[in-house]
């Protein structure tokens, strides 16, 4: 039965994000929305939950239809409440005043562990962050889901947690997801919605089989466009040849037979539509400035603790050297980000128990991106933080995917993923020889994973960097510390901490 459907639906900010969308969500659908960074995968969700207006069409809901959607950022105002509070006032007032249990009975299947329950969110993991959106959501019972990148800041172990989680709702509750995480997709849906400016295109399968349906349609409208294009050649060539026979023989038949032929090219011609073509999000380019110090940073067996104190692990002796690309593995709440801190402080002068070299120039990125002040502008912050003038500003930017008509808008405005790449351009202009990146790719399409991939390994970039993201971080790592038993241990390669924690063997 449908739940909700949209006839002709867009919306068009600027210029169409997507135009004449007609979807049909109904019960046990697990639908996979796609597309790359800043088409309007988010506004979509907006608009299907009625948050949003849209440009163009209708959407038709069920009557009294409940939408759940848990949003692609934490909103600022969680941060200040305890998880158990903000899933608690999620709740209508009379059902949070008797029915509180429904928050424990969330918690407890989401296995959010009691230790968190009391705590701030701003002091909790992003990870442990989505997951209280996510409860927060869940809890009013919804009739529709919609989860906007809901495996950003999850560890693989949570990840696997939420695709068994999701495997495990009824059945007559549709759940709509955007992911840029391809293995995710395929574990949790069974349609795919590939969002496009004009002609979206919705197939009956998960994200992979998908794909290559969309590929094969889309090369058959390449097929279709060079034959339509070649027959109305064929035809106006024709057209010319009866043309002038028809003017010897002075033939009226011969010259409506002309007119026919050049109005059948002309129909053709207006028909062909051209084949869809991906454009790129913007490109993702890095710099390493070099440096002559050898040891970049190092750990003199440092305590890393929480933000009340509590130890978590002793770094033990480690080295990060020139050219070294180390990946810090461990489960969300582990102290990845703790340690990560704490060398952002080092480099700020804040805190020195990190040794740092004295000629490093570090590129620092936080998980929350949170160097990128929302009231802000894309312009405003590249020319404040950087010696390159007003125009040659707006050309990195159009590079970087922030076109002319965002770059003075608010920072806030963009989506997750031109976030990232502008934070990934900002860092581009300091010059650095040191980049300390926490989960770069949240919000990443997956041709920005693979740019950032590939830019790190061919600067030979010097990093420290925290990735859920299994590819990625196969890919780009050349050292592996593994934050396990209060020790911080160099492994030769991830594979025993993938196996342990994608197979849902890591303690919670
Ligand atoms: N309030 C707004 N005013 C103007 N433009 C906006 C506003 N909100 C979003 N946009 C623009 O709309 C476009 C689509 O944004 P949206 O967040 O829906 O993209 P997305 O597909 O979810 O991208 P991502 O993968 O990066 O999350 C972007 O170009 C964004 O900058
Ligand atoms: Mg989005």
């Amino acid at each position: 039965m449908s739940l909700l459907n949209t006839n002709a639906l867009g919306v068009t900010l600027g210029e169409p994000l997507f135009a004449d969308l007609t979807l049909t969500i109904s019960k046990s659908d697990r639908i996979g929305l796609v597309a790359a960074n800043g088409r309007g995968k988010s506004t979509l969700l907006a608009c299907l939950s009625g948050e949003r207006e849209q440009t163009s069409g209708e959407i038709t809901r069920a009557r009294g239809l409940r939408v759940g959607h848990v949003k692609q950022d934490v909103p600022p105002e969680a941060l200040s409440h305890s998880l158990y509070d903000w899933v608690l006032a999620a709740l209508p007032a009379e059902q949070a005043e008797y029915e509180g249990w429904r928050v424990d009975v969330v918690l407890d299947t989401l296995q959010i562990p009691y230790a968190h329950f009391h705590t701030p969110l701003a002091d909790l993991s992003g990870g442990w962050q989505r997951s209280a959106m996510l409860a927060a959501t869940w809890v009013c019972e919804p009739d529709l889901l919609l989860l906007d990148e809901p495996t950003n800041h999850l560890d693989l172990h949570r990840i696997s947690l939420l695709e068994a989680w999701l495997a495990t709702l009824p059945r007559d509750v549709p759940v709509v997801i955007t992911s840029h995480d391809r293995a995710f997709l395929d574990a949790t849906t069974n349609r795919t919605l590939f969002l496009r400016a004009e002609a979206s295109r919705v197939f009956q399968l998960p994200f992979s089989a998908a794909r290559a349906a969309l590929d094969e349609a889309d090369a058959a409208d390449a097929r279709r466009l060079t034959n339509d294009l070649n027959k109305a050649k064929q035809l106006r060539r024709q057209a010319s040849k009866l043309k002038n026979v028809g003017l010897n023989s002075g033939s009226d038949l011969l010259l409506t037979k002309t007119r026919q032929l050049s109005d059948r090219a002309d129909r053709l011609e207006e028909a062909a539509k051209p084949a869809h073509r991906e454009r790129s999000a913007g490109d993702i380019k890095l710099a390493n400035s070099g440096t002559h110090a050898r040891a970049l940073i190092t750990l003199d067996d440092i305590a890393v603790e929480t933000p009340d104190g509590r130890l978590l692990y002793k770094t033990g002796q480690k080295w990060l050297c020139r050219g070294d690309r180390v990946v810090l593995l461990g489960q969300n709440g582990a102290g990845k980000t703790q340690l990560i801190r704490m060398i952002a402080d080092a480099l700020s002068g804040v805190d020195d128990r990190v040794k740092c070299a004295a000629s490093l120039v570090p590129a620092y990125s936080d998980q929350q991106l949170s160097q990128l002040p929302g009231p802000d502008t894309p312009l405003a912050m590249v020319t404040a933080q950087s010696a390159i003038g007003d125009q040659r500003a707006r050309g990195v930017l159009a590079g970087a995917g922030i076109d002319i008509q965002m770059q003075e808008r608010r920072i806030d405005s963009l989506s997750g993923g031109q976030k990232a790449r502008l934070a990934m351009l900002l860092l581009r202009l300091r010059e650095p020889n040191f980049y300390l990146l926490d989960e770069p790719t949240n919000h990443l399409d997956i041709e920005g994973q693979e740019a950032l991939e590939a830019e790190l390994v061919a600067h030979d970039a010097s990093c420290l960097l925290v990735s859920h993201d299994r590819q990625f971080l196969r890919n780009v790592g050349n050292r592996f510390w593994w934050i396990k038993g209060r020790k911080l241990q160099e492994v030769d390669d991830p594979e025993a901490f993938l196996s342990d924690h994608s197979a849902g063997l890591g303690t919670p």
